[in-house]
């Protein structure tokens, strides 16, 4: 077992990936280190976003790795095994989960958690990851106006054992390393592709030029999306660059 080879748990931090980051600049914790918290007073999402999480409800966590046998080119096979495991997880509780890209879960058309993955890089590999993970637990109310939160209490309809969530998502986290340490990265991008939320079908979607008509056909290693427009053009599209119309 790698990931979960020491467990910290706080009951308040600014954030769990800035306390990971904190840790691994004044000291070395050692690899799989997993940090929680029940609360986070600046819990950060994507692109400068926040994370909203009432104290003691929802799985607040972040993991410290090593992966040096991942180029900074295809960095992106991170944010496929933490956003597997996640949804491994979320598909004990319900069969509707889905990954959207880059590395959201879904349920349906709500999301269910984020992931926020911070890398550094060493020469030619990755030197350090932080994997930040939120996973709404049990909380119903959002306050934020983020656009569709959900939790698991709100899909199944009951209360959930948070420690038991949290010991369970490290053992499924520490598969899917396992996977990515043996050189599995196929499976994963397969995988990965198999629960892609809206793969192969056609939906709404924006990009700066405006509404249009799209398929997701697939990601490419490098995380780009690839879009198939109904006109027959395909187009790709980094983070940010695509809006999906729920
Ligand atoms: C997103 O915007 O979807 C990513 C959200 C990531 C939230 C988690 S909660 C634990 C960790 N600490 C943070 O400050 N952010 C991540």
């Amino acid at each position: 077992m790698i990931i979960g080879s020491s467990l910290r748990h706080y009951e308040k931090v600014s954030s769990t990936n800035t306390v990971a980051a904190a840790l691994l600049r004044e000291s070395n914790p050692p690899e799989g280190t997993v940090i929680t918290a029940s609360f986070q007073e600046s819990g950060r999402g994507q692109a400068g976003n926040s994370w909203e999480s009432e104290p003691g409800s929802n799985l607040l966590m972040s993991i410290i790795l090593y992966p040096d046998m991942v180029k900074p080119a295809e960095q992106f096979v991170i944010s496929q095994m933490v956003s597997l495991a996640v949804r491994d997880l979320v598909a004990l509780h319900t069969a509707e989960s889905r990954i959207k890209w880059p590395n959201d879960i879904y349920v349906r058309d709500d999301k269910i958690a984020g992931i926020l993955i911070e890398n550094t890089i060493m020469g030619d590999t990755l030197g350090s990851t932080v994997a930040g993970i939120g996973l709404n637990v049990n909380q119903t109310v959002f306050r934020s106006g983020a656009p569709n939160p959900v939790s698991l209490a709100a899909v199944t309809g009951s209360k959930q054992n948070l420690k038991a969530l949290t010991g369970k998502l490290v053992s499924l986290l520490d598969k899917r390393y396992s996977m990515l340490i043996r050189g599995e990265t196929a499976t994963l991008g397969k995988d990965y592709h198999e629960v892609l939320y809206r793969s192969g079908e056609w939906h709404r979607y924006a990009d700066s030029n405006g509404e249009f008509e799209g398929m997701i056909e697939h990601v490419r290693p490098d995380g780009m999306l690839v879009v198939l427009r109904k006109e027959g053009k395909r187009v790709m599209y980094a983070f940010k660059e695509i809006d999906y119309i729920l």
